[in-house]
């Protein structure tokens, strides 16, 4: 379906987005708010949320609901407000996230952890918590940001890589599981976008301050790549890689040619 009406898609659906407040999760706040729908808005800076969904078409309707996704009980108080308040969502857009930059002799134990429970354990506990009302209403749709990265592992990302991976496999059972009950589960591998993503990740001390990333500096445009989010989206594509080029051709040639793709990753430099 190539011209899909996204309007008529998402126009005055109940969507939650996690990692509202920036890059990915911010540009799907505009593009939504635009096709009419409600949002939920969620990360931990109320500022940024705040100022996020002011930038929104019709802010009123939208509602910020700030939550630490490292928190269980966070996400849990959360989910259960959400469906009190506001009724089943018709999205969950699972997209807050954190990368990672270091060599792994010289990474920490605890950045393991954190990139994992985030990437990884939060979404699992927040897809959880709203599977119940979209299976008691048999429609439902469960977008979650993973990555190229998810796909193919690459040098100095091994904490993003492993839980960019474990999250596209949770998704894939989840799937399968629910798609004769009318649910649907979208995930997204997008290659580099063009986000806060490394400064992000440096205040959260999970990147070396000397790590240059010009990867992610000459990335896609955020626009562009949730442009492309929205129509796999609309529909309902199982999984779909958002990237140009060698780089979105990367994980057809692990499958064809995987000393290729092994050969090519150890040339990859982060400058
Ligand atoms: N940029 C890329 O090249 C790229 C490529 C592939 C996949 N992705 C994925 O795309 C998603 C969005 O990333 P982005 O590029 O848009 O980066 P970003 O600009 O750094 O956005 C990350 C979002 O996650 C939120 N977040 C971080 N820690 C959180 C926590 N503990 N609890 C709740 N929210 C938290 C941040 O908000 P607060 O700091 O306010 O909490 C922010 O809204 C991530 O899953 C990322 O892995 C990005």
């Amino acid at each position: 379906m190539a011209n899909t009406n996204l309007t008529s898609v998402f126009n005055n659906k109940l969507i939650w987005i996690t990692g509202a407040s920036s890059g990915i999760g911010e540009q799907l706040c505009y593009d939504l708010s635009k096709m009419g729908a409600r949002l939920i808005l969620s990360a931990r800076r109320t500022d940024e949320l705040e100022r996020v969904r002011n930038a929104c078409q019709s802010p009123e309707t939208h509602t910020v609901l700030p939550l630490d996704m490292l928190n269980e009980a966070d996400v849990i108080n959360a989910a259960d407000k959400v469906a009190n308040e506001l009724g089943t969502v018709d999205y969950l857009f699972n997209n807050a996230g954190i990368t990672q930059r270091s060599l792994i002799n010289e990474t920490d134990a605890d950045i393991y952890r954190k990139v994992m429970e985030l990437n990884y354990f939060s979404q699992v506990t927040i897809t959880r918590k709203v599977l119940p009302g979209m299976l008691a209403r048999g429609s439902g749709h469960i977008v979650t940001t993973s990555s190229i990265a998810g796909l193919i592992g690459i040098p100095y990302r091994s904490a993003y890589c492993s839980s960019k991976h474990a999250i596209i496999g949770f998704m894939d059972s989840l799937r399968s599981e629910v798609h004769d009950k009318g649910l649907r589960v979208t995930t997204l591998c997008p290659g580099f976008v063009r986000t806060n993503i490394i400064d992000t990740a440096r205040r959260e001390g999970t990147a070396q301050e000397k790590v240059e990333d010009t990867v992610i500096k000459n990335g896609m445009a955020v626009d562009e790549a949730v442009a492309e989010v929205l129509e796999a989206v609309a529909n309902e594509k199982e999984q779909v890689i958002i990237a140009k080029g060698k780089e979105g051709m990367g994980p057809i040639i692990k499958r064809l040619f995987p000393s290729v793709i092994y050969k090519m990753v150890r040339k990859m430099a982060l400058t």
